[in-house]
């Protein structure tokens, strides 16, 4: 088989992580680049001063892209940018910068494919209270409208949020991300309610302005499975499910909450303070929802937890995804399996997970529209006589592929994969040690910019449309 013919093949990046420039042409000041700083936080203390300065390089990059033979490039704007204080007055330089990113994915036939909110919000909102304050949603659709309107004549595919759950969950419960507090559930569900909502709003204000093309939301996709068949562990899959998906899937494709988080939640006093008119505005937004973004790079093995529990302690080295943790209510921990493979970073290599996730995601939601919006190994690629021997990588990408190939066999509704990443770049909180790009920044000599294997791979299987996987 080979991939349909409007099939995206494509990669993606974050505006925090690769574009650099932080402070320049009247970008204002983001969350990231405060927290960055606080020492410890990240992994040597790397930041986005600099990242892989695509700020400046955007041509040098986009044409790489296009040699490479991508057919679609996703990345985000940086919200600063455009409105340096989150919300009041535009920043011209901002839209100009992304008008010329835009234009020359388009000059490649590179088709753009744009992500709102990849996790950098402007300072002035995070100190104003960030997600927990329900004006941020609000000026979020002002942001997100404004971009509609500069870009969506030659945009023609927006994502608003970028994984709620990671954000979310490693600003309030681990403390990892900014803005950095512990252990709060009250407020984690508060923030994610928020984000859902801010996400209806701009649906709406997107199917408003009658542009042709499409808008939807990207998650995680972690199907959690259950270490054995005990009833127990399957309950505790369930569970997982419930929280991990079901909580970030519903409110964007079925305009609800699942009922079974809610009762927990309103017994526990986490319910978040909703109103009923947003509510309603999520209810009326889903139908309008054009699809949803899948970014999946694990599944999740879970295992119900009895008796006491030891709580382990937070620290970055523990929020970077290696399972082992228990859950935030103590109801299930992740488990690291004997007889599966694992990344340098922990993370399980499981095609299959992937394959078996989307037959679940089929049976609950129906044929939904999908993108892979991220999929890829992290690494420390191999030097070999100059060269960058990523084979780890073109073996990953190329069995999640095939397991995407079966999916669309089985009638789940994939429309394009996105690589992540496009070039090598700044990893949140491992810095610049964990790669995942098909193009090498030589962080030695002035970010030069270098062919992986896997580079003229996917070029390959692009001509091909992944004829051979
Ligand atoms: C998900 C995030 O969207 C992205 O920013 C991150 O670098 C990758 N996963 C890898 O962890």
């Amino acid at each position: 088989m080979k991939f349909a013919n409007d099939f995206l093949f494509g990669a993606a990046t974050a505006s925090y992580q690769i574009e650099g420039a932080w402070n320049e042409d009247g970008k204002g000041v983001t969350n990231w680049d405060e927290f960055s700083k606080i020492p410890g936080k990240t992994f040597e203390n790397t930041n986005g001063d600099v990242a892989v300065d695509h700020y400046h390089r955007y041509k040098e990059d986009i044409a790489l892209m296009a040699e490479m033979g991508l057919e679609s490039y996703r990345f985000s704007i940086s919200w600063a940018r455009i409105y340096p204080e989150g919300t009041g007055k535009i920043n011209q330089q901002g839209i100009d910068f992304y008008n010329n990113i835009i234009d020359e994915c388009l000059k490649y036939g590179i088709v753009p494919f744009i992500t709102l909110y990849h996790w950098d919000l402007p300072l002035t909102l995070e100190k104003a209270g960030g997600w927990l304050n329900k004006t941020t949603a609000q000026a979020f659709v002002q942001y997100a409208s404004t971009c509609f309107k500069a870009f969506g004549d030659r945009v023609k595919h927006f994502i608003t949020f970028n994984e709620t759950v990671v954000f979310c969950g490693h600003g309030y419960l681990e403390g990892a991300h900014p803005p950095g507090i512990q252990n709060d559930p009250k407020k984690y569900f508060q923030a994610t309610h928020n984000v859902f909502y801010a996400h209806a709003l701009a649906v709406l204000a997107y199917k408003e302005l009658n542009l042709f093309g499409e808008i939807g939301l990207s998650n995680v996709f972690a199907p959690a499975f259950a270490i054995d068949e005990q009833q127990d562990n399957i309950f505790a899959a369930n569970h997982a499910n419930q929280y991990q998906l079901n909580w970030y899937y519903d409110p964007v494709l079925l305009g609800r909450y699942p009922e079974y988080v809610i009762e927990r939640l309103e017994q526990q006093g986490y319910l978040p303070d909703w109103t009923l008119e947003e509510l309603a505005i999520i209810k009326k937004a889903a139908p309008f929802n054009d699809f949803m973004g899948l970014n999946y790079y694990q599944p999740v093995r879970v295992e119900k937890l009895t008796g006491p529990v030891q709580s382990v302690e937070l620290t970055r080295e523990n929020a970077t995804g290696r399972p082992g943790k228990p859950s935030f209510d103590h109801v299930y921990r992740s488990v690291m399996m004997d007889d599966k493979r694992y990344t340098k970073w922990g993370w399980e290599i499981s095609p299959d997970g992937f394959v078996d996730g989307l037959d679940m995601l089929k049976q609950q939601y129906g044929q939904i529209k999908l993108y892979i919006t991220e999929n890829g190994l992290g690494d420390e690629d191999p030097i070999i006589d100059g060269d960058v021997r990523d084979t780890p990588r073109i073996e990953y990408i190329s069995e999640h592929l095939s397991a995407v190939k079966q999916a669309i066999q089985h009638g789940v509704h994939i429309k394009g994969y996105f690589a992540w990443s496009a070039i090598d770049l700044l990893s949140w909180l491992n810095g610049y040690k964990k790669q995942y790009g098909f193009i090498y920044v030589d962080h030695n000599d002035n970010l030069a910019r270098k062919k992986k294997d896997s580079f003229h791979w996917y070029h390959g299987i692009i001509q091909s449309r992944g004829q051979d996987l």
